[in-house]
């Protein structure tokens, strides 16, 4: 028995746009580690200051990218869990019924796409991409280590992970894009993220601000869960496919 699943499925089976924000613990399930779990989590061993900045990047190309080349392997290897597949469900019945739906990730994994979303927002990039640090062009490279650190491009300068680091912006246009989606947004949902980071964070505010029902969705309470109108306690590989079937049935 799943606390508040029924009024929460009843909102989402009325909802006209559905917009959902995801973090690292829906693809925890898929063992892609979290940021700030206490057991797991990826800054417990790693210090983001010496791997997640444009300083450290350039001070230390070479282990920056060797540690970013890891864990697009590991996100390459990775399968979409049940939470990805149900959000994908979602989105196809609720198209099917003439409704909207959005998908908003601070994730970088792509395992979203894999599960089968379509309207897809990476506010935080993605690492499956790498840019040329020189002019900027975009590729994929293959799946299979790099051979050199930094990894070069084409135009011979070093390549970054298309991702953003702190003290780096967002990219405008999924800004913009997530922007549009809130205006119409007449339900918000918040999966897996511990909702800390801006101006993703800020979302879920706008929602509650604009009179939208929030459902939290996380094993853990969260800065959110005071203010969300449900809060699902769960893992979200467990909690969404019955949150799916509730609101289809
Ligand atoms: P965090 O690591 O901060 O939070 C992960 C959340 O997932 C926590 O609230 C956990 O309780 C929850 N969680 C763990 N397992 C779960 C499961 N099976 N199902 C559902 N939830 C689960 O990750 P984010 O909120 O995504 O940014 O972090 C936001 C940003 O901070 C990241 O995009 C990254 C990080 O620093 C950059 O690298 C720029």
């Amino acid at each position: 028995m799943i606390e508040h699943l029924q009024p929460a499925a009843l909102a989402l089976a009325q909802a006209r746009h559905v917009v959902v924000i995801t973090g690292a613990g829906v693809s925890a399930e898929s063992g892609i580690r979290t940021f700030r779990d206490t057991m797991e989590g990826l800054w417990k061993d790693f210090d983001p200051a010496r791997l997640a900045t444009p300083e450290a990047f350039a001070a230390d190309p070479a282990t920056v990218t060797r540690w970013y080349d890891w864990r697009r392997l590991g996100c390459l290897a990775a399968e979409p869990n049940p939470g990805h597949v149900a959000l994908a469900k979602l989105e196809a019945w609720l198209s099917e019924t003439n409704r909207t739906f959005t998908l908003l990730t601070q994730n970088v994994d792509r395992l979203h796409h894999k599960a089968g979303s379509r309207n897809v927002i990476e506010l935080h990039g993605s690492i499956i991409e790498w840019r040329c640090t020189r002019t900027g062009r975009k590729s994929t490279p293959p799946n299979a280590p790099f051979d050199e650190f930094p990894p070069r491009s084409e135009a011979g300068a070093p390549l970054r992970p298309d991702v953003v680091w702190f003290g780096e912006a967002l990219p405008q246009p999924a800004l913009d894009a997530a922007e549009h989606a809130m205006h119409t947004c007449d339900l918000f949902m918040s999966v897996g993220t511990s909702s800390v980071v801006y101006p993703a964070a800020g979302f879920a505010e706008l929602a509650r601000y604009r009179g939208a029902p929030v459902i939290e969705v996380n094993p853990a309470p969260t800065s959110l869960t005071r203010t969300a109108t449900w809060s699902l306690r769960g893992r979200s590989g467990q909690i969404l496919p019955h949150l799916l079937n509730a609101a289809m049935a």
